[in-house]
C-alpha cells in the first residue's frame, strides 16, 4: 500500500493499494473521530458490487451505515439527485460529526462530495474511488460539483475529503472502454509533469491486461498519478494559477464532449484535445518536433481514438461555453515538451486559430 499525503488547508492521505474497501470503517473512525453514523453514497453500477463490503467494514468499526443509491450516469449528476441525497442524509439523521462515504466513479465522488459540503453547512466525507479516472484525478483535490443545463460542473464547492482510499482491485470490474477512458488523464499527467511516467506508458500501456498480470505495477502508476495531482493541488488548492495545468487538452476536449452530446468519454475527448492543441503548437514550431505524434501514439496504444470530425468553427462555438473562459480570453495549456507545459492567457480569436490549425493538421495526417 502506498500513502500519499495531501497538504491542503485540511490535510489528508490518499491510500493506494488492494483490499482497502475492508478498511473504510477503520479509516472513517480514524479521520472523522466524531462520527457515529455514515451514509454510503453510490450508484446502481457500483453499489451492487461493493456496498456490502463497505457496509460490513463500517458496522465492524461501530459506525451505523446507511446507503443512498442513485441511477448510474452523468445524466444523474444534477440538482434533483443532490436534493434527494441531502433529504436522505437528513432522514438518516446524520449530524455535524457524522460522515459520508463516496463509493464510485467521478460522478458519485463529485455529487457525494457536494452533498457533504452543503449538508449542515459541511460534514466530513471519505472518497472511495472505484474507476481509474476517479482514482487518478477526481477523488483528489476537493473539487465537488453537479452539472447544470448550461454545462458540466457549473455548481459546486472546494471541499477536501478526510481521506481517499483507492483500491486498485476495483479496477478489475471496469469495462475496457471505461478503463481506457481513465487513461486519458494518466497520459495528461505524464505530459504536464512526468517524462518518466510518459516513457513507461509508451513502453507498456496501462491496460486491464496489465492489471491482471501485474497489480503492483498498476498500483505504482496510480500512486504516481496521485502524487502528480497532489503536487499541483498542494501548490494551488483553489485553482488561481498552477492547477490550471491540469486542464491540458480540456479546452478543445470539452468542446468535443459538448459537440458529441457527452456520448463520448471524457478521457477520450481530452486525448483528442491534447493531440489537437499540440498539433497546432507544433505547426508553429512552438514545441519539440514530433510531440503531437508521440502523444497521439500513446493515446491510441491505450485504446483512445484521437479523431475529431468536428470543424474548427463548431468546436470554437462550443468552447465559448467553457466555464474557464475569462471574458474575451481563455487560459490554455501549451505543451513545449513532455514535462514542460505552460499556461497562456489566449485571446479568443487566437484560440480559434489554434483550433483551426490543430484540426486541419489532424485531417492532413
Ligand atoms: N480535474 C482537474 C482538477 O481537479 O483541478
Amino acid at each position: 500500500m502506498q500513502l500519499i499525503p495531501v497538504h491542503t488547508d485540511t490535510p489528508y492521505d490518499v491510500h493506494v493499494g488492494t483490499f482497502l474497501l475492508e478498511r473504510v470503517g477503520q479509516t472513517v473512525r480514524e479521520t472523522c473521530p466524531g462520527a457515529t453514523r455514515t451514509t454510503i453514497v453510490t450508484d446502481t453500477n457500483v453499489g451492487p458490487l461493493y456496498a456490502e463490503v463497505v457496509r460490513t467494514s463500517l458496522t465492524q468499526a461501530g459506525l451505523e451505515p446507511h446507503t443512498f443509491t442513485f441511477e448510474a450516469g452523468e445524466k444523474r449528476k444534477r440538482a434533483a439527485t443532490l436534493v434527494d441525497c441531502l433529504e436522505f442524509l437528513a432522514e438518516s439523521e446524520l449530524s455535524r460529526g457524522d460522515a459520508v462515504v463516496a463509493l464510485g466513479g467521478g460522478v458519485v465522488g463529485d455529487l457525494a462530495g457536494f452533498a457533504a459540503a452543503s449538508y449542515l453547512r459541511g460534514i466530513a466525507y471519505v472518497q472511495v474511488p472505484t474507476s481509474l479516472l476517479a482514482m487518478v484525478d477526481s477523488s483528489v483535490g476537493g473539487k465537488t460539483a453537479i452539472d447544470l443545463e448550461a454545462g458540466k460542473n457549473l455548481a459546486g464547492a472546494f471541499w477536501q475529503p478526510r481521506a481517499v482510499l483507492a483500491d486498485v482491485g476495483c479496477l478489475a470490474t471496469l469495462e475496457s472502454a471505461q478503463f481506457a477512458d481513465g487513461c486519458g488523464e494518466v497520459i495528461k499527467h505524464g505530459v504536464i509533469a512526468d517524462p518518466e511516467l510518459f516513457a513507461v506508458l509508451e513502453g507498456t500501456p496501462l491496460t486491464l491486461d496489465l492489471l491482471m498480470a501485474n497489480v503492483p505495477a498498476v498500483e505504482t502508476i496510480v500512486a504516481r498519478n496521485v502524487a502528480i495531482k497532489r503536487d499541483v493541488v498542494d501548490a494551488d488548492e483553489h485553482e488561481h494559477g498552477m492547477r490550471k495545468l491540469l486542464n491540458f487538452g480540456h479546452s478543445i476536449g470539452h468542446a468535443i464532449e459538448l459537440c458529441e452530446h457527452f456520448q463520448r468519454g471524457h478521457g477520450e475527448c481530452v486525448a483528442a484535445g491534447m493531440v489537437a492543441i499540440t498539433r497546432a503548437v507544433e505547426a508553429e514550431g512552438g514545441c519539440e518536433p514530433g510531440l503531437a505524434e508521440r502523444i497521439d501514439a500513446v493515446c491510441r496504444a491505450h485504446g483512445l481514438s484521437t479523431a475529431c470530425t468536428w470543424d474548427a468553427d463548431e468546436l470554437f462555438e462550443a468552447a465559448l461555453h467553457d466555464k474557464k473562459r475569462a471574458g474575451d480570453a481563455i487560459d490554455l495549456v501549451i505543451p513545449h515538451a513532455v514535462g514542460d507545459c505552460v499556461i497562456e492567457r489566449t485571446p479568443l480569436p487566437r484560440f480559434h486559430e489554434l483550433i483551426r490549425a490543430g484540426v486541419s493538421a489532424g485531417k492532413d495526417r
